[in-house]
Formats: structure tokens, C-alpha cells, sequence
């Protein structure tokens, strides 16, 4: 099918500039598109990968106002990490663009203006929450209250997060807006519709019936919106950042971000091939593919598809390989509650292990299901794979042929029946991974480059060339010599996959050049031909490291936790003089220590100013006994004593119990003497 085609547009859907990207950005979109171009650029064809910044929208603005700044600063500022962590990891788009340049407003506008033109919109007027003391109309994020469904509070205008259930802004009970915390009314306004319901006759069978090829699960999200019946859809915005309505009396409306968004792909290869870039949009020859996450599907399936159709002038996408979402320690990786590893962080912590990532991501591809993503799977694949298996293989066979031949690789002398059956188990890689990448069947794709490492060890292990060397060298130069073809393979076939590493591996090969077209063939390297110096391709990584990235999330999830933490509701009120006939005194700790046969008992001696006490305390499992010792502390001093594991406690010590139940004695701010009333 892919022949047919003279040559192929990838898009990866254009992040949004209001936080950093992740690891499940990375396994969604990025990795299998970058996996997908670079194996097509060693099939030499012609290919174009195009991606870039998603400016505008709601979020952006959201997070301005929380940061005190201008929109535009923020997108300038993730833009930039944006575009380095991705730089980072080697992913090869040819144009990186952004939706705030003149060049897409441009684009964006005169796409508009075309289908207004033509007309290809409706007019519709409708009731929208406005914000009377802001002076703006409330884009759905903006509107919060009680949900209809489970009343929970906090529910947003466009979804209930606690229940899940998708909302319009009007269904919420006791609106309030977000802006400025007002009760919003009601204005009209209006709006500018893409007629999705006229384009579903010919965009249903398009899908359904000429792309029976698309993923389950983007078909099955696709005949679910048919089934509902498309509906008209905003295409404008009230609202103060975006792209202006390009037309007549359109004051303080902007073009829907989901409009101009996707428009960035052809904006952004405009800017990279100014006189050249309307063949890789609007020849009937140009496949055009869409990699996305699944929460976008939508957008490339139906609407964006629906705009570039009124449009007329250009093609469809051949395929939108959508992918399902990652989880990170089984829990949905989520910006605003900081649960995920971000790609510039990963790049401080892990310098040089990119492709161990790409490798853990690409293995564990949500490609056909949610996945999840742990540090732990992440350890042992390193450990167990890249390092056991193909690390581990490569090394043993540079290290032989480095001391047997001087890294000179021997001759391929007479091939024994073990040699053949060898070569034949590994001949077919090139059809399969060729069949299985163009099918986008990444994970399965690389298992098969991996199975090259795993044959070459069988090989080795079973040749044993290092006793062999003693009684038959010759035999010995001829299982280093396959072996040593089996390491070039490996470096052509990873090359997709694990780019860092295979140039790495090249460089020890002294192979410049990759020859994806003898992938499979036993004469990639030539007798004679002097390797360079070997190293080791992966190294092992440690538990503490997997253990100070846990730390680092279950961190996350405490401050998450504090944040969220809503305090226990009053008790009962008393009267003034119930309160007065407890007595609170201040005691210095003389001594303290732990009780024995008790995990959770510490015995205290306070100095309370008269005789002194002993108190026994369940805290134990929060403090160390030498922590306390010479501290102030709060007791209530006329608590009927009482006798704990043999131990009789004069008193009760006081601790503040924090959200997650870990405790925090009571201290005085300034020195007092001991016995000290509190009140
Ligand atoms: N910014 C969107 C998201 O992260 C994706 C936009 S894709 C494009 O979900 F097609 F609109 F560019
Ligand atoms: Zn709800």
C-alpha cells in the first residue's frame, strides 16, 4: 500500500505549551512517530516530519493567571523546554514550529476566511455564562460547581473530574466563576459552526468503509460519534488569546483553539518549504499520517478531516495511528497534580540513557491498551534486556575479536550446519520488522531487533569460540566473523529504535553508514576491516536510583495529598468553664526512652516544675527518643493517671496530627519555665 504513495507527511500532535511534556507524550506520540520516520528515511523515502507548540487555548491562559504573567510568556517558556526535551531524546522532526508565529496566524486566518467564504459555516446565536465584575465571557474550564451527577463541588464546566461525566457549563448547580469567583449570568453570543452533521454522509463511509485498515480503537471511537450523530461545532471563541475572527464585526472573538491547532501542521511545514510545501498537502501522491493520543482522536479523525475537506483543496489523512494512554505507577499520569516523569528531568537524572527510555517505552507501548508505566519494569528491562542480552552480546563479541585479532574481523571461513540453521533464523528479520513497523506495530518491531541479540548470545554461548581457540582457530575466526555480522545487524535494525545507541555501536563498528537494505545479510562487514575501540553499549542500574525515583513521586503524592487536605469538621461546642478545668502545662523533657516490648510507647521524665512525672506517649514510631530529650513540650496535667505496660503515665503529651497521620509535638515558640499553665 505504502508504494503507491511518492512520498509520506508525518504530523505528531502539537503539545500544548502549558507545562513540559512527559513520558506518556513520549509513548503516545513522539517515540512511534520518530521510530516511523527514521525507519522510513533508511528506506530512502521521501518523508517530511512535522510538529511544533500548540499556543493557544484556554489552559494557556490558566496557567498565566496563576503565575501572574502574560500568555505569551508562558508559551515562550515551555515552547523552549518543550522543544529541547524533545531535541533530548532525538526526535527528528524536520520543522518544530509554534501557533503564536505570523506565519500560522496567517495560515490560520486565511483557512477561516476561506471556509467563510465559501459557506461552509452556520451562524448560530446562543446563551453563554459571562463574568459581569471580569468583563468576559467563561470559556467551560473557567465555570465551576456542583455536579448534577454525584454533587461533588469543584466540578468544571465542561466535566466533572471526581465522577468523569462529560457536563456543558449550564448544568452545573451554583455556578461561580473561576476568574473572579462572581455568579455568571447569561449573555448572548455568537458563534461561527462547522456543519459536522452535513459532512458526517461522506465522512462515515470514508472511515467505516475505505480506511477498514485503522486501529480497533480508533474505528471503534469513530463509529461511537457516528452512532451519537455529528453535531455542529464552534469553531470561534470569546475570548482574549487566539487567533482574531477574520471577519467584519468579530470584536473579541477568536478562532477555537482546536481549529487553528491543527492547521499548525500546514503552517509549520509552510515555514520550512515556503515555495515547496503545497505538494505534501495537496498531491493526490502525498500519504498523510496523523500520530496521536486517544484523547485526540476526534479532532483527526472527523474535524480536522471535515476542515481540510470544505476547504477542497487538500488530501485526507491515510491514517491516524492513535495511541491509548500510559499510566505511571498505576495511577493516570496527570500535568496538574505533577504525577509523571518529565522528559527534562529524566534527562538530569539519566544523562546518556535516552535510548533506555525510548527502549522501556516503545516495549511497553499502549499501543492496543492502557499501559503502565513503573520504575521498577523500567530497571529490569535495562537490566535484564539491554544490558543481559544485547549490551552483553555485543561486548563479548568485540572483547573476543579484540583479543584474538587485534579487533581485526577474521575470515568467514567453511559455515557448519549450526552456522546455517543461525543465519536462517535471523535472515527474515528485515521483512518482519519491515512488515511489522509499517503495520505500526512498534512493540512487536523492536521484540524482533531484540531477537537478533538473543540468537547472537545462543550463538556464542553454544560455540564456545573461547575453547574452541585452542584446538580449532579457524573454526574460532569463522564464529567470530557471523557473530560479529550478527553486531552490525543489530546496529541497522536498532537504528529506528535506539538511535544514540546504534551510532554509538556504528562508531565501535567503524560502519559510517547504515545500509537498512542488507539488513539480514552476513557480509556487513568485511574481512580485514578494523574495529574501533569497544565499550560497554548499557549499564546496570542500581536500586537506589529506581528507589530516589520513587521517593521523588511518593513526595508528589504527599504534597498532593496536603494540598487537597480538608481539614475535620468542629466537634460539639462546650461551655467556658468545661475548657477551664482542664489543666495545660509546658514541661521540659529530662529523658526519654523507648519502652520496652513496644513499638509504639516512649516514656518521658518532664521536669513540670514541682515534683516531675513520668508520661507515657504513643509516639514512638514518629520521633526518635534523643530528639525530644531537652525539649518543651505541652501535657494536659490533670488526666487521671493511668497505667500503661506496667508503667504508670501521669499525663498526656500533646501532638498536632497532620493530614497523613504523622505527628508533631507540641512545642513552646519561646523558652518558658517548666510547669508553665497554657491557656
Ligand atoms: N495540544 C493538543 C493536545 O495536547 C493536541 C493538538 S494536535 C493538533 O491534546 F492537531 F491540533 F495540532
Ligand atoms: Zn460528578
Amino acid at each position: 500500500m505504502e508504494q503507491n504513495f511518492k512520498r509520506t507527511l508525518v504530523t505528531a500532535a502539537l503539545p500544548y505549551a502549558n507545562g513540559g511534556v512527559h513520558i506518556g507524550h513520549l509513548a503516545g506520540v513522539y517515540v512511534p512517530a520518530d521510530i516511523y520516520v527514521r525507519y522510513l528515511r533508511l528506506r530512502k523515502r521521501d518523508v517530511l516530519f512535522i510538529c511544533g507548540s500548540d499556543e493557544h487555548g484556554v489552559p494557556v491562559t490558566i496557567r498565566a493567571r496563576k503565575e501572574n504573567c502574560t500568555p505569551q510568556q508562558v508559551v515562550d517558556r515551555y515552547h523552549k523546554l518543550i522543544k529541547e526535551s524533545f531535541e533530548g531524546f532525538g526526535i527528528s522532526f524536520d520543522a518544530y514550529g509554534r501557533t503564536t508565529s505570523e506565519t500560522h496566524r496567517q495560515t490560520a486566518s486565511d483557512f477561516f476566511r476561506t471556509l467563510y467564504d465559501k459557506g461552509e459555516f452556520v451562524e448560530k446565536e446562543s446563551e453563554q455564562y459571562y463574568d459581569e465584575e471580569a468583563h468576559t465571557f467563561l470559556a467551560d474550564r473557567y465555570i465551576t460547581g456542583e455536579c448534577p451527577h454525584c454533587h461533588s463541588e469543584g466540578a468544571y464546566g465542561d466535566q466533572c473530574e471526581k465522577c468523569g461525566t462529560a457536563l456543558s457549563p449550564t448544568e452545573l448547580i451554583n455556578p461561580k466563576s473561576a476568574v473572579s469567583g462572581a455568579k455568571p449570568v447569561l449573555r448572548k453570543t455568537r458563534h461561527w459552526y462547522l456543519p459536522l452533521d452535513k459532512h458526517q454522509q461522506w465522512l462515515e463511509p470514508w472511515i467505516t468503509e475505505q480506511h477498514k485498515e485503522w486501529r480497533s480503537n480508533v474505528m471503534g471511537q469513530c463509529k461511537s460519534w457516528f452512532d451519537m450523530g455529528l453535531q455542529p461545532r464552534a469553531v470561534s471563541r470569546d475570548l482574549d488569546w487566539g487567533i482574531p475572527v477574520p471577519v467584519e464585526g468579530a470584536d473579541g472573538k477568536v478562532l477555537y483553539v482546536w481549529f487553528d491547532a491543527p492547521i499548525g501542521y500546514i503552517s509549520n511545514t509552510k515555514e520550512l518549504l515556503p515555495n515547496d510545501w503545497e505538494k505534501w498537502w495537496k498531491d493526490k501522491d502525498t500519504r498523510l499520517i496523523h500520530f496521536i493520543g486517544k484523547d485526540n482522536i476526534v479532532f483527526h479523525c472527523i474535524v480536522f478531516p471535515a476542515m481540510l475537506k470544505a476547504e477542497g483543496s487538500y488530501i485526507l489523512p491515510d491514517n491516524v495511528p492513535a495511541n491509548e494512554f500510559l499510566n505511571l505507577e498505576d495511577n493516570k499520569i496527570s500535568t496538574s497534580r505533577n504525577w509523571a516523569v518529565w522528559l527534562d528531568e529524566y534527562l538530569l537524572d539519566f544523562p546518556g540513557k535516552q535510548d533506555v527510555l525510548r527502549y522501556v517505552l516503545t516495549a511497553n507501548a499502549p499501543e492496543t491498551k492502557d499501559n503502565n508505566f513503573t520504575w521498577r519494569d523500567f530497571q529490569a528491562r535495562n537490566n535484564n534486556e539491554l544490558v543481559a542480552v544485547y549490551g552483553n552480546f555485543v561486548n563479548r563479541a568485540l572483547q573476543l575479536t579484540k583479543k584474538y585479532y587485534g579487533g581485526r574481523v577474521p575470515e568467514q571461513g567453511e559455515l557448519t550446519d549450526y552456522d546455517l540453521q543461525t543465519i536462517e533464523e535471523f535472515k527474515g528479520v528485515k521483512a518482519e520488522v519491515e512488515r511489522l513497523i509499517e503495520g505500526f506495530r512498534f512493540r512487536d518491531a523492536q521484540k524482533e531487533a531484540m531477537n537478533l541479540a538473543r540468537i547472537g548470545n545462543k550463538y556464542l554461548a553454544d560455540s564456545e569460540p573461547w575453547k574452541v581457540v585452542k584446538t580449532d582457530p579457524k573454526r574460532v575466526e569463522t564464529v567470530l566473523n557471523l557473530s560479529l555480522q550478527l553486531v552490525a545487524n543489530l546496529a541497522t535494525a536498532f537504528e529506528p529504535f535506539l538511535p544514540f545507541s546504534s551510532a554509538r555501536l556504528r562508531e565501535m563498528l567503524q560502519l559510517p553508514e547504515v545500509q537498512w537494505e542488507r539488513l539480514g545479510s552476513t557480509d556487513l562487514l568485511p574481512a580485514g576491516h578494523q574495529l574501533g575501540e569497544p565499550a560497554l553499549l548499557f549499564e546496570k542500574i542500581e536500586d537506589e536510583t529506581v528507589q530516589a525515583q520513587l521517593d521523588k513521586l511518593e513526595a508528589t503524592k504527599k504534597a498532593n495529598e496536603a494540598a487537597n487536605y480538608k481539614a475535620e469538621p468542629i466537634a460539639e461546642t462546650i461551655p467556658f468553664d468545661v475548657f477551664e478545668k482542664m489543666d495545660l502545662r509546658v514541661g521540659t523533657v529530662l529523658s526519654c526512652e523507648k519502652v520496652k516490648k513496644s513499638k509504639k510507647l516512649l516514656k518521658f521524665e518532664i521536669a513540670d516544675g514541682l515534683e516531675n512525672r513520668v508520661i507515657v506517649s504513643g509516639i514512638a514510631q514518629h520521633y526518635e527518643p534523643e530528639q525530644l530529650v531537652g525539649k518543651q513540650v505541652c501535657f494536659v496535667a490533670n488526666l487521671a493517671p493511668r497505667t500503661i505496660n506496667g508503667i504508670e503515665s501521669q499525663g498526656m503529651i500533646l501532638s498536632a496530627v497532620n493530614f497523613d497521620e504523622s505527628l508533631s509535638v507540641m512545642t513552646v515558640d519561646r523558652p518558658v519555665v517548666p510547669g508553665s499553665r497554657v491557656g
